[in-house]
């Protein structure tokens, strides 16, 4: 199994393929599907009613189903996003709700522009729900984001969770240890590669899962961050972290899921339970796929 190289066509077709279903996938809960950005939804909502920011900006908008629900709860937002089929889903839904579909636009937020076109400092939060786990790099992406911010306003944003590879006891564990705990080392590449074969035998599924087909990243770039290093990297950008939210939670390794019905009943149940009011819980760091950075921007 190989990890995917950033490709800006191939994000955007994989998002434009699933635009139909994407809202079926990602926000609907059953017994089999764990629909776990309907946490990153709901758990935005909570925050935007606390903070309660007059205008706010949703980059990568997706489906707009965020956004949508946002608008229910009377926040003045609007959004952008890179895929066309994203944002032609997204307008479809805007309109069967006779809302404005101008509120959703294509862009990129690589886009030397994007600033210049959607105003500096003009937002009171900038959301961006999920969308820097597909940029490989955090400079131009956090320097575009906090523009957008007005001083003192709110940066809120979803990043997938590096950390949660220690806990996977798989092919993404052996990842993190060569990347973060080998490679600095500065070894040899033959020192490298047999101290890397060992811990291969000492992680007994070093190369599992063979696919992750309720995902992208089987198919497109995506790349994790870890919650300590993110808060400190954006005060470079002028931004303060006043919050650490997880979701996704996986109360088992996710190995264990199918190992028989018992225990993926256990898996749902209990991961869920951790879901909203367990966000700040200092398991997440390890337990959660994902989490969201809560910034103030200095006034
Ligand atoms: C995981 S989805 C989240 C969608 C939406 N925010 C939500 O919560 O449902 C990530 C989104 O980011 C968009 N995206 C990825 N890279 C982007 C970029 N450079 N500029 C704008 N959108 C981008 C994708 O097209 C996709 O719709």
């Amino acid at each position: 199994m190989v990890f995917q190289n950033y490709n800006r066509e191939t994000t955007i077709k994989w998002y434009d393929e699933h635009s139909k279903n994407y809202d079926n996938e990602s926000f609907v809960p059953t017994d089999n599907q764990y629909a776990g950005d309907l946490y990153r939804i709901e758990l935005v909502r909570k925050l935007l009613s606390e903070h309660k920011p007059e205008k706010v900006l949703d980059v990568g908008c997706g489906t707009g189903e965020p956004l949508i629900r946002l608008i229910d709860d009377g926040v003045d937002i609007r959004g952008f996003d890179f895929s066309p089929g994203m944002v032609a889903k997204a307008k479809e839904k805007l309109k069967a709700r006779g809302i404005s579909e101008s509120l959703v636009e294509v862009g990129d937020l690589l886009d030397p522009n994007i600033v210049e076109t959607y105003g500096a400092g003009q937002y009171d939060a900038v959301v961006a729900n999920g969308i820097l786990p597909y940029i490989p790099e955090r400079d131009i992406p956090h320097q575009h984001l906090s523009a957008l911010v007005k001083p003192g306003g709110l940066y809120i944003s979803a990043y997938s969770n590096s950390l949660f590879d220690l806990f996977t006891f798989n092919r993404f564990t052996m990842r993190f240890y060569t990347e973060n705990f080998i490679k600095p080392l500065g070894l040899s590449d033959t020192e490298s590669r047999e101290i890397i074969n060992q811990i291969e035998k000492l992680i007994t599924n070093a190369d599992k899962p063979s696919a992750i087909p309720e995902g992208a990243r089987d198919t497109v770039f995506v790349r994790g961050d870890n919650p300590f290093e993110v808060g400190p990297n954006l005060v470079h950008y002028g931004l303060k972290q006043i919050d650490l939210l997880f979701y996704k939670f996986h109360a088992l390794p996710p190995l264990l899921k199918n190992t028989s019905p018992q225990i993926r009943e256990i898996f749902m149940r209990e991961s869920r339970a951790y879901e909203i009011d367990r966000a700040r819980d200092w398991r997440g760091h390890f337990l959660a796929s994902t989490f969201i950075i809560v910034c103030r921007k200095k006034a």
